[in-house]
């Protein structure tokens, strides 16, 4: 299934900085004349955003693996039919913070539901949309937790810093296994030269093969 646009993905652990990343990337493309959608996961829909309420709220501690990998897919499935597909079909590029990376990241590395059922789960999500682009910040937890200075936590990021680790080990299980579509990109060091090291994934991720 293919269209005129383009579908950039960003991901990685709590705190590893790709939001202020995906502002300075959004920044870049419009400057450039393209018409740049921008959105997080879980969210960018109005289904979506009361998902991402609820399935973030400390207060639901009782919540089982399997009923929240179904509301992050839930989700998924609004924003993707709502708002992704039809951007991509005007030739938009749209910029996501977090999509199925995340689940497979969170609930089948750490987390530990199985991959296949996560694989499974992420194709209904995500309504057969796969990323064109999606890069990963890779940055150690402990210091991704020593940069993250808001002071709410949310329900997974109260999960601690092992939990995150295994987040880390199952994005760079994906890079190795989709070397293609699946980049890493160191994320320390000041935000200008993180930013440098995105342009410059971006320009051989795609090969010149885009706009
Ligand atoms: P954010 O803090 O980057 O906005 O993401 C919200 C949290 O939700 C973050 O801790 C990662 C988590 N998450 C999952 O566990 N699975 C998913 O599929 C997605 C999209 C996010």
């Amino acid at each position: 299934m293919s269209n005129p646009g383009l579908f950039i993905t960003l991901e990685g652990v709590d705190g590893c900085g790709k939001t202020t990343q995906a502002t300075l990337l959004v920044e870049d493309l419009e400057s450039e004349g393209h018409e740049v959608v921008r959105l997080r996961e879980p969210g960018g829909t109005r289904i979506s955003e009361k998902i991402r309420l609820f399935v973030l709220d400390p207060q639901y501690d009782e919540m089982c693996d399997e009923c929240e990998l179904l509301l992050y897919e839930a989700a998924r499935a609004q924003l993707v039919r709502e708002v992704i597909e039809p951007a991509l079909e005007r030739g938009a590029v749209v910029v996501c913070d977090r999509f199925y990376d995340s689940t497979y990241a969170y609930q089948a590395s750490a987390r530990g539901l199985s991959a296949n059922v996560v694989s499974m789960a992420n194709n209904l999500g995500s309504c057969g949309l796969a990323p064109d682009l999606t890069i990963v910040f890779d940055l150690d937890p402990f210091e991704a937790l020593k940069r993250a200075t808001h002071e709410a936590t949310d329900r997974v990021e109260g999960e601690g810093t092992e939990f995150q680790r295994k987040v880390r080990d199952g994005y760079l299980k994906l890079a190795q296994d989709e070397p293609h579509r699946v980049r890493i990109v160191d994320a320390t060091g000041p935000v200008e030269v993180v930013h440098a090291r995105v342009r410059q994934t971006l320009s051989e991720g795609l090969d010149g093969g885009w706009g």
